[in-house]
């Protein structure tokens, strides 16, 4: 009889304290034991003017980073949701605890590993140089060495290390790839830097412009996450190794990028 009353009060006990704990958490764990911003859900930043990565169809976000990444929350038991941002909003949102993840073809680089923590790499992306057809510029070195003015995405690699090499008052910064790409159609800047694949994109769609066979810089893409966040992290990892292996990363990069040749 004592044991059997001792057991309901430690279950009440528990029962109560486990209520205690989940009302005042901030992240919130579900019964997955993860914690994430809001209970229950996987809260992703993107910047999804960057095709085939993510892109806008109608409302809907789509593209190859949210793929992966329902295909990750799924694998978790959380519910994905998307939210739009500035590129360059994604990592401070990310240490803030506004976002669990940020998935945005986004390069892993010493610097960004002081702030944040990232997932192992699922894709790989170069920087490309994207010129007008008749333009004087034929590979990276005559860009550098010349006096041409290039346009970016804020706060992007392309931005960082065109910055690095040629200098503030040569680059032109953009929010948004298509604007970068805008000025160039319009004549107001000599080439964007921007990762391979967009280019691709952005080629295929503005006729009259084109892609230097030489590129600029190679980079591999992972998401990143709250370095206090270490559960959620290893979460994703061993995900995204199981998308690896049973090969649905390849089928969903695939279906963006279909192979060339
Ligand atoms: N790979 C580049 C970087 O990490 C550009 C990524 C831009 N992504 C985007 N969704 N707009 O800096």
């Amino acid at each position: 009889m004592k044991t059997f009353t001792s057991k309901i009060i430690s279950a009440v006990l528990t029962g109560a304290l486990a209520l205690g704990v989940a009302g005042c958490a901030q992240p919130a764990a579900n019964d997955t034991g993860l914690k994430t911003v809001e209970a229950g859900k996987l809260t992703m930043a993107t910047n999804a003017f960057f095709p085939p990565y993510e892109y806008y169809e109608g409302d809907e976000i789509v593209g190859i980073d949210a793929e992966i990444a329902q295909a990750v929350a799924d694998k978790l038991g959380l519910e994905l949701v998307i939210e739009d941002t500035e590129f360059d909003a994604i990592i401070v949102g990310v240490q803030s605890n506004k976002y669990d993840i940020g998935c945005a073809g986004m390069t892993i680089t010493e610097e960004r590993l002081q702030s944040v923590n990232f997932t192992t790499p699922y894709a790989t992306g170069i920087q490309s140089v994207i010129v007008p057809e008749d333009s004087e510029i034929t590979d990276v070195d005559t860009l550098l060495a010349g006096d041409y003015i290039v346009a970016v995405q804020t706060g992007t690699t392309g931005d960082i290390y065109m910055t690095d090499d040629i200098g503030e008052a040569r680059v032109d910064r953009y929010q948004k790839g298509n604007d970068a790409i805008l000025a160039l159609t319009s004549g107001k800047v000599d080439a964007v830097v921007i990762d391979n694949e967009p280019a691709k994109a952005f080629v295929a769609a503005n006729p009259g412009l084109k892609i230097l066979d030489t590129a600029y810089a190679e980079e591999e893409y992972a998401m990143c996450i709250n370095k206090d966040n270490e559960e959620l992290l290893n979460a994703v990892n061993q995900a995204l190794d199981e998308l690896k292996k049973d090969g649905t990363i390849d089928a969903i990069v695939a279906k963006y990028i279909p192979a060339e040749g």
